[in-house]
């Protein structure tokens, strides 16, 4: 499987490795093991131990006096260090590398990786900015999908599925696409969804809604394919929500979701737990609804609003090279 090959993905947020907890990720039908060290240094194997195969992933790491903790397998407990070489029962020597590392392009607490492939486009410096001037209040909607990969971009570029995979969330009656700005692989789409009305019956049960704006307004600013992003304000805080896509196989995607905040009031805090748990709930209806669906099935219909889904189509078709962005309005 070799879809987008030169693509950065971000396979990892720094706390999603545990200190001296490998983990598993998968990405063009290979799987990798990764780990942390205890000085934070963060290594990537293949899976699979060069002896006979078990998934290094399933084993432990044994720290050093020095703080460097090689990977052990889990099926006779040979190590491994980060690059690839064990030291065998019968010697005090290590082998020689038995395992070509994944290549790591760690920045700060991203992790990025273009698997075996030759960079051809580069990773975009946004993460940083983001990361040195607001909070990071945690990982939430991680989710291995098993559908294919550009029917995940589609889904996370359709701007018309909020009052249908998340109708009872938020209660959308409309979407409105005030912008599209195409700029090749970096697009921006402005959004506003009008919300249903409520009734006097609604605002007796449920008073709070009183609060909630009629129109919910949406910035949302994508990059092809490993990012989305949902540019959040309110007078209360400032949120940088990230989306970010995995092609684990031909038919498995990965998806997980990074929140940074900057607040604008004390309380803001209090409401963290809240905005990552309502994420979760989010990527739990897109994630269902994609299991729902006949993928590759030709589409007869077409919406208002889809530019998102031509720009992921076009762009999907013509990586690495952009063909005449085409589809501001
Ligand atoms: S399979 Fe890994 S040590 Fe034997
Ligand atoms: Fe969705």
């Amino acid at each position: 499987m070799t879809i987008l090959s030169g693509a950065p993905w971000l396979l990892a947020h720094r706390s999603m490795l545990k200190s001296n907890k490998p983990r598993k990720v998968s990405l063009y039908g290979n799987d990798y093991v990764l780990w942390q060290d205890s000085n934070g240094k963060i290594s990537g194997l293949p899976n699979a131990c060069p002896h006979v195969g078990a998934m290094l992933s399933e084993g432990w790491c044994v720290t050093k006096v020095d703080g460097s903790s090689p990977v052990a397998c889990p099926f006779h407990a040979l190590e491994f260090d980060s690059a690839g070489c064990t030291v065998l029962p019968s010697s005090s020597k290590p082998t020689k590398s038995l395992m070509h590392p994944l290549e790591l392009i760690i920045q700060g607490d991203f992790i990025w990786s273009y698997g075996e492939y030759e960079p051809k486009t580069s990773i975009p410096t946004i993460m940083n900015e983001i990361a040195a001037e607001y909070e990071f209040i945690g990982l939430t909607g991680e989710r291995q999908i098993k559908t294919d990969f550009l029917t995940l971009l589609l889904n996370m570029h359709d701007y018309n599925h909020r009052n249908g995979t998340h109708r009872q969330l938020f209660e959308i009656e409309e979407v409105q696409l005030k912008q599209f700005i195409d700029d090749g692989f970096h697009s921006h789409a402005y959004v506003a969804q009008l919300r249903k009305k409520p009734t006097l019956r609604d605002i007796l049960k449920n008073p709070g809604l009183l609060a909630m704006p009629q129109v919910l307004e949406a910035h949302l600013e994508n990059f092809f394919p490993f990012m989305g992003m949902v540019h959040g304000k309110s007078p209360l805080l400032s949120l940088k929500e990230c989306h970010f896509y995995i092609p684990e196989s031909a038919t498995h995607s990965r998806l997980y979701v990074l929140m940074f905040m900057k607040a604008h009031a004390r309380i803001s805090h209090l409401i963290k737990r809240n905005l990552l748990r309502l994420i979760d709930v989010v990527i739990e209806q897109d994630a269902d609804i994609l299991g729902k669906l006949y993928a590759n099935t030709p589409q007869h219909i077409k919406l208002n609003n889809e530019v998102g889904m031509d720009w992921v189509r076009r762009n999907f078709e013509s990586f690495p090279m952009v063909i005449g962005p085409n589809l501001s309005r």
